[in-house]
C-alpha cells in the first residue's frame, strides 16, 4: 500500500517535468486519482500523501466512500462514470464535479437535486470523440446545444469537456485528442469560463497533455490494477 504514495509522487514528478517542457501551457494539469474499486483505506493513504481530487465511476460507491471519509477535509469527489437518472441524487449530494454529463435530463436532475447548502456542481460534457456505438457521450455536433441548455440551469456551472477516446494507435489517439482540443476552443468562444478539458488516463496522459488536457484521470498508475471481484 505504501506504493500508492510512491506512485503518486512519481506521477506528480512526471507531470511537473512535462509542464516544464511546455512553457507556453497554462498551469499544470490537475491529477484526478481514480479510486473506483479501491478501498477507502487506499484513498486515505493517497490523501495523507497530499492528494485531494478523487474520481469514482459508480454513484453508490462514491456516496458510501464520501460518507466514510468525511473526516478528510478538503477531499474533492469527481464523478466520471456513466450516470442513470435514478442515481443522480447520490452524485448531486456528494460530488463536486461531474465529468460525464451527456443528456439534458441528467443535468436537470442534478440541478434540482443539488443541495442548496453546497457550492454549485461543476459540470463537464462528455463527448463520444471516437464515435463508438456503445459508448457514453454526445456527438461533437450536439455540444453547443447541450452546453446552452446546461448553462441556464441553477446550481450547476458548465466548466468544460471530457472524453475517453477508444484505445488505438498513437496516431488515432492523437487525432481524437486534437479534435477535443478544437471542440474545447469552440466551447470557450461561447462560454469563456468552460476552460477544463478532462482527458488522458494512465497509458496516454502525456499525449493528452500535449493537446491541452487540464485534468488527467489516473487509476492504475496510482493504485495499481483494479480488482473488480471485490466491487460492491
Ligand atoms: C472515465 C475513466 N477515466 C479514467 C480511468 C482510469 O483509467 P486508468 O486506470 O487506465 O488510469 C477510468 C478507469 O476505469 C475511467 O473509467
Amino acid at each position: 500500500m505504501n506504493n500508492i504514495a510512491e506512485q503518486l509522487a512519481l506521477a506528480y514528478q512526471k507531470l511537473a517535468k512535462n509542464s516544464e517542457q511546455r512553457p507556453n501551457s497554462a498551469n499544470a494539469a490537475q491529477l484526478i486519482a481514480v479510486s473506483k474499486t479501491q478501498p477507502a483505506s487506499a484513498i486515505e493513504i493517497a490523501y495523507q500523501a497530499g492528494q485531494r481530487q478523487f474520481g469514482e465511476n459508480y454513484p453508490q460507491e462514491l456516496a458510501s466512500k464520501a460518507l466514510t471519509l468525511t473526516h478528510l477535509t478538503g477531499l474533492e469527489w469527481h464523478f466520471i462514470g456513466p450516470l442513470q437518472s435514478n442515481k443522480t441524487r447520490l452524485v448531486a449530494e456528494h460530488a463536486s464535479w461531474v465529468h460525464s454529463v451527456d443528456r439534458l435530463k441528467i443535468a436537470q436532475r442534478l440541478s434540482e437535486q443539488r443541495p442548496a447548502a453546497l457550492a454549485d456542481l461543476q459540470i463537464l460534457l462528455q463527448i463520444n470523440i471516437s464515435n463508438e456505438a456503445a459508448k457514453s457521450g454526445i456527438a461533437p455536433a450536439e455540444m453547443l446545444a447541450l452546453a446552452a441548455a446546461v448553462n441556464t440551469l441553477p446550481r450547476l456551472q458548465l466548466r468544460g469537456l471530457m472524453a475517453i477516446p477508444a484505445p488505438g494507435d498513437q496516431q488515432q489517439l492523437a487525432a481524437d485528442f486534437a479534435a477535443m482540443q478544437q471542440l474545447s476552443t469552440q466551447l470557450q468562444d461561447h462560454y469563456p469560463h468552460a476552460t477544463e478539458l478532462s482527458m488522458g488516463m494512465s497509458d496516454d496522459w502525456p499525449l493528452a497533455l500535449s493537446y491541452g488536457a487540464t485534468m488527467i484521470r489516473l487509476g492504475t498508475a496510482i493504485f495499481g490494477a483494479r480488482n473488480y471481484d471485490k466491487h460492491e
